[in-house]
């Protein structure tokens, strides 16, 4: 980390303490609290982290004022124009944009690890037909510890290698067999001549009976949603990976806990409850009525799809995203499908109502993901799991990093109690 040059003086009554600041490449001013308990005496207090850096981090930066997203300093709207996800995946675990043979070899390696150990086609059996794929993938990916026994050892930086190829070449096989299996339709093996998100969406909507061909425009549309959902920086997903295994845990147990906190609908399921409220929504002359519950402070109800915590102008990823659902639209000819038609019409009203400038809420990623997602023929259910599949990356790139920091330590914030005060022990009959 690099040395600070700036201070900022807290006086906290008659004792001051001086705590340096440091000054990132990009970004705010970031105020270093880390001996204020042992100098002051007192813990600072933030429950959402809305002004807390975790970390420091190299990866990804976003400014949600100018709406920019970078990885490794590159904007994510020229990387989803002219790269694409195993490049993208390749710059985000090293850093740099490979070179052609080293984007050659990185390619076979993941390739080559698509396949999952037999065994684990029994242990998908065991769960429920109608279990939810992102409940499937939670345990499945959990049970990876179990299966792949030989790259859980986080001291060793072969190991480590191995469960990060591991993860993220046979996430699309576990979403796809987390699917066929909620249908009902056998599992379908991947193939090696496929690209990463042809592979996907043949191990998907591929049957025994009649093989499926996968329309370039289709590929290349997956391909951005995966590129999109890559990485984005410290949110709460990412957060959990880092937390789960700053306590030593194995890769595959960190990752589970990174789908399991993806899932809600404040985060990645953001985007199965869009489609669903779009549904719910049904007809454009519905729109106004659902708009002014989302603005009726006495209803929990919210436009899913809109907001940020970060972006307060416009998400970058939606912008690709929206372009690449016209197109999907178009090519599969579906543009007056009705729930597009209700999309079209609730983002044109939500951002012409004043409520909606004001507090800054715009379409984001999971707005135009589900429209797209939809057109391809995946249910709703699939949604959340796709953006695991897509989002492992950065989840990967982060624990790596995290691994490889001198100053990491168990991850362990403290409280502000507002409990009862220490009291005797009363004896059941007296109560
Ligand atoms: N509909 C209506 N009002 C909203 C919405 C919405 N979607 N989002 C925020 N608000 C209001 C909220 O009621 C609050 O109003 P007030 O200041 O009067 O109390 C104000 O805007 C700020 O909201 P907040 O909850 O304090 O903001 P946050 O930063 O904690 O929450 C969010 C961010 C994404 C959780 C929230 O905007 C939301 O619930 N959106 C819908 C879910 C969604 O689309 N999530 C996907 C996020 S993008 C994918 C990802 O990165 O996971």
């Amino acid at each position: 980390m690099a040395e600070s040059t700036k201070h900022a003086t807290l006086t906290i009554g008659d004792k001051t303490v001086e705590l340096p600041i440091f000054t990132p490449t990009a970004g705010p001013d970031v105020i270093d609290i880390r001996k204020l308990y042992a100098q002051a005496g007192v813990f600072t207090y933030d429950p959402g982290f809305t002004s807390t850096a975790s970390c420091d981090s190299t990866i990804t930066f976003i400014d949600g004022d100018e709406g920019i997203l970078t990885h490794r300093g590159y904007a994510i709207g020229e990387l989803a124009e002219k790269s694409h996800y195993l490049e993208v995946c390749y710059l985000l675990l090293n850093g740099e944009l490979p070179s052609p043979a080293e984007l050659e070899d990185f390619e076979a390696l993941v390739t080559n690890h698509t396949m999952i150990h037999e065994q684990m086609h029994n242990f998908f059996r065991g769960f429920r037909r109608d279990a939810h794929p992102m409940a499937t993938m939670v345990g499945v990916v959990g049970a990876m510890s179990a299966f792949y026994h030989d790259s859980t050892d986080i001291a060793d930086p072969w190991q480590r290698e191995v469960a990060s190829i591991r993860l993220i070449a046979k996430m699309p096989t576990i979403a796809a067999m987390a699917y066929k299996y909620s249908i009902g339709q056998p599992f379908v093996y991947p193939r090696n001549d496929l690209d990463y998100a042809s592979n996907f969406l043949r191990m998907c909507f591929s049957v025994p009976a009649e093989d499926y061909v996968v329309d370039p425009i289709l590929s290349r549309a997956m391909d951005r949603i995966f590129t999109l959902h890559a990485d984005h920086e410290q949110n709460a997903s990412t957060s959990t990976v880092r937390l789960a295994s700053s306590s030593g845990a194995n890769p595959f147990a960190c990752i589970a806990a990174g789908i399991a906190c993806l899932w809600g609908p404040a985060h990645g399921g953001a985007n199965q409850a869009c489609l669903e409220m779009l549904k719910e929504i049904g007809t454009p002359d519905r729109i106004p009525e659902f708009i002014a519950r989302a603005k009726d402070k006495n209803d929990p109800f919210r436009l899913m799809g809109f907001g940020h915590r970060v972006y307060k102008n416009f998400d970058p990823r939606a912008t690709v995203m929206k372009q690449s659902a016209d197109e999907v639209l178009e090519l599969l000819g579906v543009e007056n499908n009705p729930i597009l038609q209700v999309a079209k019409e609730l983002e044109k009203q939500a951002l012409e109502d004043p409520y909606f400038a004001d507090k800054k809420l715009f379409p984001n990623v999971d707005f135009y993901s589900g429209i797209i997602l939809e057109a391809m023929g995946f249910p709703t259910s699939m949604f959340t799991p796709i953006f695991a599949l897509a989002r492992t990356v950065g989840w990967i790139s982060q624990w790596k990093e995290q691994l490889n920091d001198p100053q990491l330590k168990i991850g362990r914030p403290r409280q502000l109690y507002q409990g009862a005060d220490l009291r005797a022990y009363v004896d059941i009959e007296k109560r």
